[in-house]
């Protein structure tokens, strides 16, 4: 047999495919993905389904379990409100001669072609380092995303710079911070891969 990797690493190459295939779990943190409003359908995304996607987020691990995400979700004409205010906010941060006004209505479509948007917010409570309370949003995103992929419902993190400006509209207190918006769809798009580079690359072992 001829390996492409060495004897020992090829063996580990296998037992990976082979825990791939009988594991749900694995499946699902392999086979998730980003997926955009142009694959997204019309067909509503329920109040439950929403619901165990936050709970999933809701299980994430945090220092001093304090909890720090927070989620304002919207739908249908909530939806419309959130279009209208990130083109507003667009049309007003955008230095005239950056200002299309294409992008305006994009950035409005963004939201008035997903099912569902889920502002993301930390709420920053200063008993645990601010960068924990990220990285437990960050984790609490990941696991909603999970929950989302395996309810046939797709997906992404969006970051656009206009998130900054979002604190009023989405009546955030002073110690809480926008980090993105969730898009959210029942989709058409197939299931891809991961674009990665190998993980022995990021790897030292130390035996
Ligand atoms: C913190 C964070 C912010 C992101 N922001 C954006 C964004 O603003 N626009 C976008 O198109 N994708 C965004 N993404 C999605 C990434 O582009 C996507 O996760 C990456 O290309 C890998 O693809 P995959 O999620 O299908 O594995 C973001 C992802 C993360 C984790």
């Amino acid at each position: 047999m001829l390996y492409l990797y060495g004897k020992n690493e090829h063996k580990q190459i296998l037992k990976f495919n082979y825990n791939l295939m009988k594991n749900e779990v694995l499946k699902a943190i392999h086979y998730r993905r980003s997926v955009f409003q142009a694959s997204f359908t019309d067909e509503e995304v329920s109040k439950e389904d929403i619901l165990s996607i936050l709970e999933a987020a809701n299980a994430a691990p945090t220092h001093k379990r304090t909890q720090p995400w927070r989620f304002v979700v919207f739908r249908r004409e909530g939806l419309q409100r959130l279009g209208g205010e990130l083109s507003r906010i667009y049309k007003t941060i955008t230095p005239a001669e950056k200002y299309t006004e294409a992008t305006e209505i994009n950035m409005g479509k963004k939201a008035t072609q997903s099912n569902v948007a889920i502002a993301i917010v930390v709420n920053y409570t200063g008993e645990v380092p601010e960068w924990e309370e990220l990285a437990c949003t960050a984790a609490a995103v990941e696991n909603m995303w999970l929950a989302a992929h395996s309810l046939n419902i797709g997906g992404y993190w969006a970051s656009p710079g206009l998130i900054n400006h979002l604190g009023s509209f989405l009546n955030l207190e002073e110690n809480q911070k926008c980090i993105g918006l969730f898009y959210l769809g029942h989709h058409e798009s197939e299931s891809r891969e991961p674009i990665r580079t190998p993980i022995e690359e990021k790897i030292r072992w130390e035996e």
